[in-house]
């Protein structure tokens, strides 16, 4: 069968790959005193609190079960309004917020009503797999610009403005970031928007783990500096419903029939259980319940980051928010491969990747090696999920310790 180009540019998803070998391993070892633990997914550990449960059931006992409007409930599209105002002290009007199957869906859509083919979109190397693959299924070109850890791992102003060219679109962000759990600074995220807004581009910014952020420097949205700024978000992170597929993204006015149009082709709307369900979301007892949970999550950075850096795996920059420890590996691999003469002779760029594996076998510990997130320094790096609760974190380190002994 002729497969279409399009599909064939789409690269492999490592991090899946790895979980597929983390879960024959896990087979191999449920029945051992070192079940797997996995570090490896970037998903909560909790589920969604008990008002939306239930929310959910009594929406299917009521029968609440046919399409919505492609942009979603309205009295859904006004809480998230509402939560913008209550937490972020932003007038966010209803009418710009359209609901999504996950922020997945929210990110095929702005790819598809901005970028034409062989339009170029500039992101940070390392970021968030998927957004190559979105651009590319809309014809567009994904740029990468290596980002350090003197940046966060994020774009500057000025390098956004050194790599804008004849075909540049715009700029795909997200903050906090997936890898690396840290923000753009605020000024700087200003100074990127400036140099966009001058070339007529347009600034998308993935504010998924925006909920889950734990400094008060970076807990800000973007959707602050203006309105014509794109905004991505989802039910499933801080608000723990990642198989409820629903998110939501923020558009300028000018976007919104425009994006209505291509939903309602593509996905006629999200799913209404979940929709309704997540009403329940905005009720003061979820609210206190994530908070609770926002806490947690920052207990487990507090406890988990300083625990990898005394293990020599050096986390450059301390997350700001979502549950991710980006750590350099390299002393590590340099233990643990420096007697294997391939390492010696310069295959050490695949150190992260096998690290990887090393660990999955000998500690039963699953963790996604940095390979997916880009290409300029990515095979040093892991990246560990703190979405586990904390004695599973505690049985990790020691296990790291054990293997890095
Ligand atoms: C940065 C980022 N954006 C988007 C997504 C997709 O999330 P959703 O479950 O809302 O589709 C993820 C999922 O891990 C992510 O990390």
């Amino acid at each position: 069968m002729r497969i279409s180009a399009r599909a064939q540019r789409i690269e492999p998803f490592y991090v899946m790959e790895m979980a597929k070998s983390a879960n024959a391993i896990a087979r191999e070892a449920a029945g051992s005193d070192r079940p797997m633990i996995y570090l490896n997914i970037g998903e909560p550990d909790f589920t969604a609190p008990p008002l939306v449960r239930e929310a959910a059931e009594r929406a299917i006992r009521d029968g609440r079960t046919q399409y919505t409007q492609a942009t979603g409930l309205m009295p859904l599209r006004e809480r998230i309004s509402d939560w913008y105002a209550q937490r972020f002290g932003l007038q966010v009007p209803a009418r710009r917020i359209v609901v999504t199957a996950g922020a997945s869906a929210a990110l095929q859509l702005a790819c598809l009503a901005l970028i034409d083919a062989g339009d170029e979109i500039l992101m940070p190397d390392p970021s968030y797999p998927c957004n190559r693959q979105f651009v590319s299924a809309a014809e567009g070109r994904a740029v990468l610009l290596p980002a350090t850890a003197a940046e966060r791992f994020q774009l500057s102003a000025e390098k956004v403005a050194d790599a804008w060219g004849a075909r540049t679109r715009g700029v795909m962000l997200a903050s906090p970031s997936n890898p690396t759990g840290t923000s753009i600074h605020p000024d700087e995220l200003r100074r990127i928007h400036d140099v966009v807004t001058e070339r007529g581009g347009i600034t998308l910014v993935d504010e998924i783990y925006l909920g889950l952020s734990y400094e008060d420097t970076y807990s800000h949205s973007a959707l602050g500096l203006s309105d014509d700024i794109i905004s991505i978000n989802s039910f499933s992170k801080y608000f723990n419903m990642t198989g409820w597929r629903l998110g939501w993204l923020v558009v300028p006015d000018a976007l919104v029939d425009v994006v209505e149009q291509i939903a309602q082709h593509l996905f006629i709307c999200a799913s209404t259980v979940s929709q309704y369900a997540a009403l329940a979301c905005f009720e003061p007892d979820s609210l206190a319940e994530y908070e609770r949970r926002r806490a947690e999550f920052k207990a487990r950075r507090d406890w988990f980051v300083p625990a990898l850096r005394e293990l020599g795996l050096d986390v450059p920059v301390t997350p700001d928010g979502a549950f991710y420890a980006w750590a350099d590996c390299s002393r590590a691999c340099d233990k643990l491969f420096a007697s294997r003469s391939e390492y010696n002779s310069g295959m050490q760029t695949a150190g992260s990747w096998e690290f990887a594996f090393e660990l999955m076998k000998r500690a039963h510990l699953a963790v996604t090696p940095g390979r997916d997130f880009g290409h300029a320094d990515t095979a040093r790096y892991i990246r560990f999920s703190t979405a586990n609760a904390m004695p599973q974190l505690e049985a990790a380190v020691a296990r790291l310790r054990e293997v890095l002994a």
